[in-house]
């Protein structure tokens, strides 16, 4: 019996993934490899919605991919591959933009605050149409499910839209692919802002902790960490964010409950609190930091790993392709 697809990615536009896409994202991508057929992909096409360096692009997709690779995505169990390695990405992607509605894109509310901040002139269609070329991600694989965080959901409905047009117009061809709402992923917020989620765009540089970070450096991020004027070590996102925050990375590292650090923590100050968070966060990422550095010092090797796995996406993806042209038209 074949297993569920899932389709997830992450682009490749920093020099290191954050915890934040560690716990909330990568962490579940490891897991589901039990179950699922899981299909990860570094997407460099998306990553050019806002101007690249070309050589900095060239390193961060390795980079992106070996941190993958430490963090454990199997090779045997999944498929891994570079976007811009598969062409048929780009190509279904001008297939479902010609049948999007502009009022339909339009109202894609992650472009409206992207493009508000660039302004109208340094914003470009490709982030406009960004959510079609991520519709065309996920239904060339006959994706299933696509683990998704809030600020995707959206996207993923216009994806299932698409998908529904396309089999009422030409005939069923699409999956429509559903949400995969797993347990409660975790959350993590800036160390220094915590009302803000920890993000490579956003937020402070001192309070986003880097997964290829020095451990010390990692260490003294937590320590620097903005609490709050009480004493209590207690869960309370509203008026103690930072703490609440510390709880929540806490917990995402351990697996223990909100409720079992309150008690474990009960009477004992924040420096403890930090010092011991800081401990477990180094150990969880410091061997994925050092395997990641390890498998960048052979790009060829990493190049290699990356072009089998997208032999093995073009398979898929092209057969999908070739439907969808036949039945348009082409
Ligand atoms: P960023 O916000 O740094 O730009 P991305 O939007 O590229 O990160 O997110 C890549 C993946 O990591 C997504 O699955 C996203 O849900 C997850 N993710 C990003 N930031 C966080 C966070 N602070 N907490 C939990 N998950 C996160
Ligand atoms: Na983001």
């Amino acid at each position: 019996p074949s297993r569920p697809v899932i389709f997830s990615g992450m682009q490749p536009s920093s020099d290191s993934l954050h915890l934040g896409n560690y716990l909330g994202a990568l962490v579940n991508w490891v897991a589901l490899q039990d179950a699922y057929d899981p299909i990860y992909c570094v997407v460099d096409l998306h990553a050019i919605t806002v101007q690249q360096d070309p050589e900095a692009l060239r390193q961060n997709v390795r980079r992106t991919a070996a941190q993958y690779l430490a963090a454990g995505i199997d090779l045997d169990r999944s498929t891994l591959f570079v976007q811009s390695h598969v062409p048929a990405h780009a190509e279904l992607a001008w297939v479902l933009g010609s049948m999007t509605g502009f009022g339909e894109a339009s109202r894609m509310t992650q472009f409206k605050d992207k493009s508000a901040k660039q302004g109208s002139d340094a914003t470009t269609v490709g982030l406009f149409t960004y959510p079609v070329l991520m519709a065309a991600d996920i239904l060339l694989y006959g994706t299933h499910l696509v683990p998704v965080g809030d600020d995707q959901r959206q996207h993923l409905e216009l994806t299932r839209d698409l998908a529904n047009r396309f089999n009422a117009r030409y005939g069923e061809t699409m999956v429509v692919p559903e949400a995969l709402i797993g347990k409660e992923s975790a959350r993590i917020y800036d160390l220094q802002e915590p009302t803000a989620k920890m993000s490579k765009s956003a937020g402070s540089e001192a309070g986003l902790v880097k997964l290829l970070d020095e451990p010390s450096i990692t260490a003294k991020k937590f320590r620097s960490a903005v609490t709050d004027t009480e004493r209590e070590i207690r869960f309370d996102p509203a008026s103690k964010p930072g703490i609440s925050n510390l709880l929540g990375i806490y917990a995402a590292v351990t697996g223990k409950s909100i409720d079992a650090l309150e008690r474990e923590y009960a009477g004992r100050g924040y420096g403890d609190l930090k010092k011991e968070l800081a401990e477990l966060v180094v150990d969880t990422i410091a061997p994925i930091r050092a395997r990641t550095l390890e498998l960048m010092q052979d790009p060829a090797e990493l190049d290699r790993l990356l072009a089998i796995g997208a032999e093995k996406a073009s398979d898929r993806a092209e057969r999908m392709l070739r439907d969808v042209y036949d039945r348009v038209g082409f």
